[in-house]
């Protein structure tokens, strides 16, 4: 159980006089009301640097973000105005500050009020709170600690060549607001081996995972199914070749996801064709705001609106993907202890490694940290699944056109 959760028991035990071995499990299911520490992505930089001040709604609170028309730095602080709670977002931009709509109060991006056109002098202890923001690969970052700390040596953001080099597109960028549930189910995905076969019709000949520190990796190779209609979807080149993909967590809700179209694991210094974010920020305790974008390698003779063109295809694909785990979601429980068979993957360890981000610093343990490499053996499930397909495609019973974006 992590810090801050109550305790939810959604059925009721039942044992029957046979004894323990008839137990009904029991679906444990707290509610998580601590928000995260860690960078949490807001979207690409650009649009906030339209002169106006944006509001944004995350962390159960509510921000402003504003570029500081001085240094053009992106800044992030509370949107509510301490003087008498005016929403700063719908204020204007003045200088290095933004200026309250109710009586023009004026905020820097470091919280401090600079000025109060009408008064003789700033209160002393005029300050809001400001987030630490970060701008890396296009992209903003806001640091979330409950304990007001900041970020830490070596937890950061790494840097992504292709957002910086004019042989990838540009980023095409996406996002979805999903109530109704915790974002640890997204966070799920990044072990569980057989939900990409039955939910997103790929799959999996390779799988393993990697916990250490603060980042988490999943390492793929997927087939997409013989036996799905995959719509408008091109998935020969993938059926030909299987897609290797790298997806690491850095932190608790931003994944860099690099695909490799090859089946074997990329040589150390190869370069990954594409590279997609899958990334969120909690709104509420049970809301979130999932968004992903891609950028693509541009091939040989292709030139800047082709290379948009690859990298908005492969997040349509993306898209789909992420629809189908929506779906699950929208009816499934959070569920806190889940009961697993052998080729499930190590739920446990990466709810451990999760829960680093819900405790104080003072409380993460080693073994929420410690370097942690599990490969699931998937012969059992290949060959069930192959099995399956096979028939399929025998008795023409295609399992319907996987979803595809529209
Ligand atoms: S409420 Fe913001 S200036 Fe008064
Ligand atoms: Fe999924």
């Amino acid at each position: 159980m992590t810090a801050n959760a109550t305790s939810k028991v959604v059925s009721v035990t039942m044992s029957s006089s046979d004894g323990e071995d008839d137990e009904i499990r029991v679906i444990h299911s707290a509610e998580q009301t601590r928000f995260a520490r860690g960078w949490h992505c807001l979207g690409l930089a650009a649009p906030f640097r339209d002169g106006k001040p944006h509001q944004l709604k995350a962390f159960g609170t509510e921000l402003v973000i504003f570029a500081d028309a001085e240094t053009d730095e992106l800044k992030i602080l509370n949107a509510y105005c301490p003087h008498m709670g005016g929403n700063l977002s719908k204020g204007k931009i003045v200088g290095d500050s933004v200026a309250c709509p109710f009586h023009e109060w004026r905020w820097r991006g470091d919280g401090k009020c600079s000025g109060i056109p009408y008064a003789r002098r700033v209160p002393a202890r005029a300050r809001t709170k400001s987030w630490t923001a970060l701008e890396r690969n296009g992209q903003l970052y806001v640091w979330n600690d409950p304990e007001g700390n900041p970020p830490p040596d070596g937890v950061t953001i790494p840097e992504i060549k292709g957002a910086y080099s004019p042989d990838w597109s540009n980023w095409t960028w996406n996002s979805i607001l999903i109530e109704g549930s915790h974002c640890r189910e997204m966070v799920d995905n990044v072990v569980d081996m057989a939900h990409f076969f039955y939910i997103h019709f790929m799959m999996p000949t390779y799988f393993k995972n990697v916990f250490e520190g603060h980042v988490a990796t999943q390492l793929a190779s997927y087939q997409p199914r013989g036996d799905v209609a995959f719509a408008d979807m091109d998935m020969d080149w993938a059926a030909e070749t299987g897609v290797f993909g790298d997806a690491t967590y850095y932190g608790p809700s931003y994944m860099i996801n690099a695909q490799w179209n090859s089946d074997g694991k990329p040589a150390e210094d190869q370069e990954p064709d594409t590279v997609l974010i899958n990334c969120h920020y909690p709104v509420s305790s049970t809301s979130f705001v999932l968004m992903w974008g891609a950028i693509t390698k541009k091939q040989p003779g292709m030139n800047d609106a082709e290379a948009d063109a690859a990298a908005a295809y492969y997040i349509k694909g993306m898209e789909a993907s992420f629809m189908q785990d929506v779906v699950i979601w929208q009816d499934k429980i959070k569920i806190d202890n889940p009961l697993l068979c052998d080729e499930d993957g190590p739920v446990y360890q990466l709810r451990r490694w999760y829960d680093q981000f819900y405790v104080d610093t003072a409380d993460v343990k080693p073994e929420m940290v410690d370097r942690f490499e599990f490969e699931i053996d998937t012969i059992r499930a290949r060959s069930f699944w192959d099995d399956e397909m096979k028939k399929n495609i025998a008795t023409g019973n295609i399992v319907g056109a996987a979803p595809t974006p529209s």
